[in-house]
């Protein structure tokens, strides 16, 4: 059998610990009923005290590995997409490769993304792993939880903590990555922000004070209609440059930012609700780790056969978003 490049690993974790939007009610003034009526979630997974990002990183990575049949010191690359990173510097891959034992290989953070971490990560590993079949390890991972501000009811409710990873690479059984679009308008920028922690506005005991460290600034409505805009866009410039019609994709799997947003997309790219995955009820938005979460979750839940064609899109802060299609 021919030896193709694609993913040949999947896996992700998520923490033991559900908040339910009940929990929610008795922090800030919120209803189970507003939450599930306005984004589709009833529950989210958050880390244990004292887990870390890299502790997740590596629960989604070795069962990645696990699934692709390789050892962490047969890979040649890694990469994480992250939002909510390990420390402020060194980047999170760094502590990873050291983790799994790997060798002394490339390993890099695509950090800042926000929800489209995983697919612009993995469109660099797919072009990059062609240059001598490198096996190439993508992780997405956020630890949203600690970061966040828990009195803001805006934004909290919306997040949980997640971990997916993919191996890419060389071999007879590989999920086919056909093709893959992206994109970035930053002229969106302060729409969606952390500012706090950077040269802007540094890290001060006032800015502390302030709770700036916590402050995602995130304007709702207009998030919402771009995410729709941008996620069916790219699934429709995806489809072209695979010369594939919707109708043959057998499921859409987009980020999970909200139930109307997937609900919107599917209306706007005339796609049937079963042929769209959520999982969003069970888990809330886990930024990055959204999309190769609910990609394993599909998988193992047998909603992917053989031959299937598998469409990904993502979307998040810069504004940056990114599709995919996938034959599995
Ligand atoms: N509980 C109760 N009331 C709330 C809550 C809450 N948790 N949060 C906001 N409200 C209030 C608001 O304060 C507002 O009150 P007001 O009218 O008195 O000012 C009211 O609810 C209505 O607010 P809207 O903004 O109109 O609510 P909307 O229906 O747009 O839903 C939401 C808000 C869920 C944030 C929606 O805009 C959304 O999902 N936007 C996309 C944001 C997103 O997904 N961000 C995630 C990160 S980016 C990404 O993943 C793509």
């Amino acid at each position: 059998m021919d030896t193709a490049i694609g993913i040949i690993g999947l896996g992700a974790y998520t923490p033991e610990r559900v908040m339910t939007n009940e929990d929610w009610s008795r922090l800030v003034d919120t209803t189970d009923e507003w939450i599930l009526e306005r984004t589709g979630i009833a529950r989210r997974r958050f880390a244990a005290e004292g887990e870390t990002t890299a502790d997740m990183a590596e629960s989604a990575a070795r069962r990645a590995l696990e699934d692709a049949g390789m050892e962490a010191g047969e890979l040649d690359e890694i990469i994480v997409a992250t939002d909510t990173p390990e420390v402020y510097t060194p980047d999170t891959a760094a502590f990873l490769q050291h983790r799994l034992g790997a060798r002394e290989i490339p390993a890099y953070d695509l950090a800042g993304s926000g929800c489209a971490g995983f697919l612009q990560a993995l469109d660099v590993a797919r072009s990059r792993s062609r240059e001598g079949g490198r096996r190439i390890l993508v992780v997405a991972v956020e630890l949203i939880s600690r970061l966040m501000n828990w009195e803001d009811r805006n934004t909290c409710v919306l997040f949980g903590d997640a971990a997916g990873a993919a191996v890419i690479g060389p071999g007879e059984d590989v999920i086919e990555m056909i093709a893959a679009v992206s994109g970035t308008d930053g002229s969106q920028a302060g729409i969606l922000t952390l500012e706090a922690g950077g040269t802007r506005v540094p890290f001060t005991l006032e800015a502390a004070q302030k709770g700036l460290h916590k402050n995602v600034v995130m304007e709702g409505r207009a998030v919402f209609k771009e995410a729709v805009a941008r996620m069916s866009g790219a699934a429709r410039q995806v489809l072209e440059k695979a010369g594939v019609d919707l109708s043959e994709v057998a499921l859409v799997i987009p980020h999970q930012a909200n139930q109307r947003i997937l609900q919107a997309v599917a209306k706007n790219l005339g796609l049937p609700e079963d042929k769209l995955f959520s999982n969003l009820r069970e888990y809330g938005n886990t930024g990055s780790a959204s999309v190769p979460l609910a990609l394993t979750q599909a998988r193992d839940q047998g909603r992917i056969g053989a031959g299937d064609l598998v469409l990904l899109a993502a979307f998040g802060a810069g504004f940056h978003w990114g599709a995919m299609l996938l034959r599995f």
